[in-house]
């Protein structure tokens, strides 16, 4: 196709670098959308006759039924999803489909199309992250979020902490990701459909027409940045790779908690594999998976970005090259949070005392400094009796009553006793802190955010939907996305 002014055909090595039909295959309902919208507004406008406006609707109906049923393969010396969908029109209604790429190009059909698949695989994208906090704040309410461990600064042991209060600040990463990832979807405001190769069109286009029918709020108000703009792409690559971010620091929090000398974690058998040598392993090998997929998330955003480094304005077909660093994205984000959130779900979370309890000693110094002595020298005090024990075999699980006095007298009039570990992380009742009562507050609020974030994208899926119902487009080629 296209090549009439062309002595001979594209050469095969060519054709093979620069055909996108692979890739593309995810924009076909984006791309189908598209042009009904545009066949719509074309018919309404005159600009075609009303008639052949109705044959090329019906044809691309019928297109993305066969769709849907996953029966249109795309022909890669066709190069891309926009000349695919044409000829098909074509070859099904006759000369009425050759209409249809009036006052269009495929540079505007692209970053259409593009947006469009940003907006749905945003959502869906949200759906799974929100499925993933809940299933956090499930776990954090259930019997293991009131078990304590040890939290960590610097992987030593710093406070104790209810496992509910870990799984919810997990949880509270995960919800503020899914509203960021919410918050470039609503960004993605404005149709590029009509701005044609780079400048739009001297035939009576009515864009906000085509743009009301996208669900988009109107249409870009430069048809030569539309053409050239996919920030939404490279915001999206940075949303998700955020997720993956927060997802591999989960997944090295079960990683190192189902090592046997830690024990503070049990994976359940359907996340875990064994050696082909050694039979008594327990190996984490999804959670390391789960680690290991931010590489690339951050590598796609790192090469979405160095595409467009010192991109002339206009469209450039380097453009192109970003496309599948982007569905590649949402693809890895998906079967990611699919893994994670039944192994979030099924691990039993543990408790593990401390052998010598050696969170308390910040305990110990609160209690002088509620005694009336300075912070700075309470520490130095607790310091050099915790080296004093050492020397003697002690730890603060092994004083007594009497020794703390002793070495404390200041502790004396208030009856002061170091807490268990059970019991530690229900002394701190600060605001965002350790006990209960905070960590019930952080929960309600995660799962309060979660619901209102889920509420407004089903909203907007509903937007989507009854617009696309409009132009009698089935829905089947949409839930696949993503
Ligand atoms: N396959 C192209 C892409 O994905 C579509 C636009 C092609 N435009 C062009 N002038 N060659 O970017």
């Amino acid at each position: 196709m296209l090549r009439e002014r062309f002595s001979r055909p594209l050469h095969r090595a060519a054709l093979a670098l620069s055909e996108s039909t692979s890739e593309d295959a995810v924009l076909l309902g984006a791309d189908l959308w598209g042009s009904l919208a545009h066949a719509r507004m074309l018919g309404e406008r005159r600009i075609i006759p009303k008639a052949s406006a109705r044959r090329i609707e019906s044809g691309l109906r019928a297109i993305a039924r066969q769709a849907g049923r996953g029966a249109f393969r795309l022909d890669p010396d066709l190069e891309d999803v926009h000349l695919n969908v044409e000829r098909a029109l074509t070859e099904r209604i006759g000369s009425d489909g050759e209409r249809l790429h009036t006052a269009r190009s495929r540079n505007d059909q692209v970053a259409t199309d593009l947006a469009l698949f940003n907006r749905e695989a945003l959502a869906q994208a949200e759906t799974l992250t929100l499925a993933l906090v809940q299933a956090l704040t499930t776990a954090a309410r259930g019997p293991g979020g009131r078990r304590t461990v040890s939290g960590w600064t610097h992987l030593q042991p710093a406070q104790r902490l209810y496992w509910g209060g870990i799984l919810g600040a997990h949880a509270l990463r995960f919800v503020r990701d899914a509203e960021r990832l919410g918050s470039v979807r609503r960004g993605i405001r404005y149709s590029p459909l009509g701005s044609g190769a780079i400048a739009g069109s001297s035939l009576p286009i009515d864009r906000h027409r085509t743009a009301q029918l996208l669900g988009f709020e109107g249409p870009t108000p430069s048809s030569l940045d539309a053409v050239s703009d996919r920030d939404a792409s490279w915001e999206s690559l940075f949303a998700i790779a955020m997720v993956q971010l927060h997802a591999s620091q989960l997944a090295e929090e079960l990683v190192i908690g189902a090592m046997p000398r830690s024990g503070r974690v049990r994976l359940s058998d359907g996340f875990v594999t064994t050696s082909s040598l050694m039979p008594h392993k327990r190996n984490p090998d999804i959670a390391e998976l789960v680690r290991a997929e931010s590489a690339g998330a951050i590598g796609r955003l790192t090469a979405g970005l160095s595409l467009i480094r010192s991109l002339p304005i206009g469209y450039q077909r380097d453009l192109q090259a970003g496309k599948p660093v982007l569905f590649e994205g949402f693809e890895r984000l998906g079967l990611t949070l699919r893994a994670l959130i039944p192994m979030i779900a099924q691990a039993q979370y543990l408790s593990r005392p401390e052998p010598d309890q050696p969170t308390a000693s910040v305990e110990l110094a609160d209690a002088l400094v509620r005694a009336g002595v300075p912070f700075r020298r309470a520490h130095a005090r607790v310091a050099r009796y915790l080296v004093d024990l050492e020397s003697r075999h002690g730890d603060l699980s092994s004083v007594t009553e009497p020794e703390l006095t002793r070495t404390f007298p200041e502790l004396r009039a208030s009856g002061f006793r170091l807490p268990g570990q059970e019991d530690e992380p229900e002394r701190r009742t600060s605001y965002g802190g350790s006990s209960r009562r905070e960590v019930d507050r952080l929960l309600t609020m995660v799962e309060g955010k979660g619901r209102r974030a889920e509420k407004e994208v089903e909203r907007a899926a509903r937007t989507w939907a009854r617009c696309r119902a409009r132009l009698g487009l089935s829905q089947a080629l949409f839930r696949a996305a993503g």
